[in-house]
């Protein structure tokens, strides 16, 4: 027996108020698809044997659903509702195998769930069985509608539902594990009688039962699991309560938090103990943080590697690896590919970009160094660029180790500073300058005596 996956991913963001897709709507930075495709994988289900039911911007999706596996992709070209979305991707039925169908829209329908649910649905030889849980405020769940003596008897949207029935505080997750056959039967029969006027996916599951077929249920005891996000409302929600799991969990790894306060760490973040996060600071993809660092207050970063002993004061990192004893900032953007050596310091004003730096250089106040090989103890003055564009190509510029680039030095890429060498400050260096030497590049200052220019402005005043 095999076992595969449909995701719904079809549906408008209309309750999200969204031009595009719901499901790439974010938690924590990753858009809800991304959170139930991990889920999927962590099931053991593998990605070829997951199928996305794609629609409204369907572009969009099935762009993000290349960027990470080889998923297969279904069209429901009109939204007429989860049912018949499950209707458009027939192809994955097949007969002998447990399906699993969820919602794109629910994110922390996790792996334990989906396995536990699996076990429940083989074990009991069931036909379909529904995750459910009990929530004090059902809200606009489906509801499960049971028999006087407990046994299952259908599920009723909240907008189908009669005052009594909106009582009820066990709701359909939409969550499922069927037997292909039993599905496959049951959506030949469905109809789109209700106040909808939808194929509510829900209906097959009353459907099977009403054929005689075996539904059961598994009630998950953690609520948080089943909850979906239909509006902004929601999805606030959903951020909320997995923001608090992430740090909940790194607390508990040693990792310190004076106040959560703007503080947004996605969930395959990795922070070493005694590190402290500050306020205002969001880690987001694949970023890893050493052992005791101060990040933040308002720092960003994005995919990027820090050792031990880092300090990043309001800076703003993608993609580049900052090693041991840095200390950056504030207010410092290190774009993609940098990459900065043991000891190197970074201070206010200060853009990096595609660039290596070596062991303890420093680049003190209002730089900018783009697309250059630094070598180890340089030091750069204030206000120093390197012009490694001409409006057409990018240069690199390469500097040796323990160089001295005066104060308001522009390197004229392509250019190489020789180890030891110096630029006296305002130069504007266009030609490589040899080791040990002095580059200076500017005219002597000349002196005009008795310029009264001054003395009579002082006068007219
Ligand atoms: C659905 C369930 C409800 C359950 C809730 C759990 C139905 C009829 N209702 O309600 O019982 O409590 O989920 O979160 O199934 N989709 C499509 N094509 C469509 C319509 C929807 O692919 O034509 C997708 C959506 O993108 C979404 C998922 O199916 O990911 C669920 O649809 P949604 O409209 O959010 O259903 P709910 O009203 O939340
Ligand atoms: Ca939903």
């Amino acid at each position: 027996m095999s076992y595969s996956a449909i995701v719904l991913a079809a549906g408008n963001g209309r309750r999200m108020r969204s031009s595009g897709p719901k499901v790439m709507c974010e938690v924590l930075g990753d858009p809800m698809i991304g959170w139930v495709l991990d889920n999927l994988r962590d099931a053991g289900i593998p990605d070829e044997d997951v199928g996305v039911v794609v629609g409204c911007g369907a572009e969009t999706v099935k762009e993000y659903l290349a960027s990470r596996g080889a998923y297969r992709t279904f069209m429901q070209t009109e939204r007429k509702g989860t049912g018949h979305a499950v209707m458009q991707a027939r192809e994955m039925l097949k007969d002998g195998d447990n399906l699993l169908v969820l919602c794109g829209d629910a994110p922390f329908a996790d792996s334990d769930t989906i396995t536990a649910a699996l076990s429940e649905h083989t074990h009991r030889g069931n036909d379909v069985t529904v995750v459910t849980a009990d929530l004090p405020d059902p809200g606009n769940y489906g509801r499960i509608v049971r028999e006087s003596n407990g046994n299952f008897a259908g599920i009723v949207e909240a907008k189908d539902c009669t005052l009594v029935q909106l009582g009820i505080t066990e709701i359909n997750s939409g969550i499922y594990w069927f037997r292909a056959e039993a599905l496959a039967k049951a959506l030949d029969k469905l109809s789109c009688d209700n106040a909808a006027g939808e194929y509510y996916l829900t209906d097959t599951v009353g459907i099977i039962r009403g054929e005689g077929g075996k539904v059961g249920t598994l009630t998950s005891p953690d609520t948080d699991i089943v909850l979906g996000a239909n509006s902004r409302a929601e999805l606030l929600q959903l951020n909320i309560i997995a923001k608090m799991n992430v740090i909940g969990e790194l607390l508990d790894e040693g990792v310190e938090f004076v106040s959560t306060d703007g503080v947004i760490i996605g969930r395959n973040v990795k922070i070493g103990r005694d590190t402290t996060i500050l306020p205002g600071t969001i880690l987001r993809g694949n970023t890893v943080i050493g052992e005791k660092c101060v990040i933040g207050p308002n720092t960003l970063l994005e995919n990027c590697t820090v050792g031990n002993s880092v300090t990043l004061n309001s800076v703003q990192g993608y993609d580049s690896r900052i090693c041991d004893r840095v200390k950056a900032g504030p207010f410092v953007q290190l774009r993609p590919g940098t990459i900065l050596h043991d000891g190197v310091k970074i201070g206010d004003f200060v853009e990096i970009k595609n660039s290596e730096i070596g062991v303890n250089t420093a680049v003190a106040h209002l730089t900018y160094v783009g697309d250059s090989d630094v070598g180890k103890g340089v030091n750069f003055g204030c206000g120093c660029v390197t012009a490694n564009y001409d409006g057409i190509n990018k240069y690199r510029t390469t500097i040796g180790d323990y160089a001295f680039i005066g104060c308001n030095t522009n390197l004229i890429a392509p250019v190489e500073i020789g180890e030891n060498a110096t630029t006296a400050a305002g130069s504007t260096i266009t030609s490589n300058v040899p080791p040990e030497s002095l580059a200076i590049e500017r005219s002597q200052t000349k002196i005009i005596e008795n310029w009264e220019k001054n003395s009579k402005r002082i006068k007219k005043a």
